[in-house]
């Protein structure tokens, strides 16, 4: 359990946050709501500050995480590309999804989609590929839970298994790239930048959610904003829609959680570059382990961070535990941000202190993804 203090923020420019025009996209979706915000006095009193806020992920459009946010973005937007060069642009190219599926197979015939994961990426992927008619090849790491394996090939995806971590698996998957296969990453690498910069943009829908929610909820804007980290694509997008045009002392402070074994974003921050954490990463928070961080996020989450927090196992057990007594019913991964939370409050104080009369806001990023291990953590079946 550690902490990095982030001496290297710096304000954001207000460009930085995404425009109007992903929301407009995501509205259009099959089966789009905004997720709900839950105000939680029992997790307040148990991490000593005035309120906990949980803006809560574990149904977003039918899946169990917020990764179609950014899935469905990058995805449309490398089509959109495409159709481009036939010198099909601008709006409307399309009314529901059904047309646009039908102009794609049209105009540029079969293709797949193709992208490593943890599990909530790739299965958004999938259910993307299925959605717009396309096949998809999806690729984990061994170790993956199978139920996880289960909801991708629900989605008529093939799965691939790789042997090795999350990082092979991307590797993996970028040399599948060709005229009609299109990786879909929620990182980058070197020539390789768009469609994460897109994925980074989708998950902005969560942020323009919550200026609408906090205001309804008669709930000040938040103190503190405990962000779960894995390669740092939510991280750049909470950043950029959070912090920008913001002074230093304005706004709320974000706080980044990763596992103790994958922190690969606070080990880049501090080396001012990335770096590999090596595997295996085997943390129950499956959606964080990862060895190394995006570099297109890098830069703004070393801007917007100001702090990193790493945590185990166990004390991701006791947030699952807290989330469901409080009755949400939320993933090892979607518990992080509380058990950042009271990591800091527990261990950091002294370092990092959070005032008891905080308004924190969580990102419980994922439902249930993981049955059999979430009745083994609290004792009963997800409801
Ligand atoms: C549920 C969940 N939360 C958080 C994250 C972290 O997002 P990122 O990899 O963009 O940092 C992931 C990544 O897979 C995830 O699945």
């Amino acid at each position: 359990m550690s902490l990095l203090v982030n001496r290297g923020t710096r304000p954001l420019p207000a460009s930085a946050r995404p425009g109007p025009e992903v929301l407009a996209f995501h509205r259009r979706l099959p089966g789009y709501a905004p997720t709900p915000v839950h105000d939680v006095p029992a997790l307040a009193e148990a991490a000593g500050v005035a309120r906990v806020l949980v803006k809560d992920e574990s149904s977003r459009m039918g899946l169990p995480a917020f990764k179609i946010l950014g899935a469905s973005w990058a995805t449309y937007r490398v089509l959109c590309d495409r159709l481009a060069r036939l010198g099909l642009e601008g709006d409307p190219l399309w009314d529901t999804l059904p047309d646009l599926a039908d102009m794609v197979a049209r105009q540029l015939g079969p293709l797949r989609l193709v992208a490593a994961t943890d599990g909530n990426h790739g299965r958004a992927v999938a259910r993307m590929a299925r959605l717009l008619g396309l096949s998809a090849t999806i690729l984990v790491p061994d170790g993956t839970a199978p139920a996880r394996i289960a909801g991708i090939a629900a989605e008529g995806a093939e799965v691939t298994v790789v042997q090795g971590t999350y990082d092979d698996a991307v590797a993996e998957s970028a040399a599948l790239a060709g005229e009609r296969d299109l990786v879909i990453s929620d990182t980058s690498w070197p020539g390789y930048e768009d469609p994460p910069r897109r994925v980074i943009e989708g998950y902005a829908t969560i942020f323009a959610e919550l200026d609408e929610q906090l205001p309804a909820l008669d709930a000040p804007p938040p103190d503190l904003v405990v962000v779960p980290l894995g390669v740092g694509a939510l991280g750049a997008a909470a950043a950029s829609c959070l912090r920008a045009g913001l002074e230093p002392g304005e706004g709320p402070v974000l706080v980044g959680v990763e596992p103790d074994s994958a922190a690969c974003v606070a080990a880049a921050v501090e080396a001012g570059h990335v770096v590999e954490v090596p595997g295996p990463h085997r943390s129950i928070m499956a959606g964080l382990n990862c060895g190394m961080a995006s570099m297109l996020a890098l830069p703004t989450v070393a801007a917007g961070f100001e702090a990193f927090v790493t945590i185990g196992d166990d004390r991701c057990r006791d947030a699952v535990r807290s989330l469901a007594d409080a009755g949400l019913d939320v993933g090892e991964t979607g518990a992080a941000a509380l058990g950042g939370l009271l990591a800091l409050r527990v261990e950091h104080g002294s370092e990092f202190p959070v005032p008891s009369g905080a308004v924190v806001l969580l990102l419980a990023t994922e439902g249930v993804t993981d049955p059999v291990n979430f009745e083994r953590i609290v004792g009963r079946p997800p409801r």
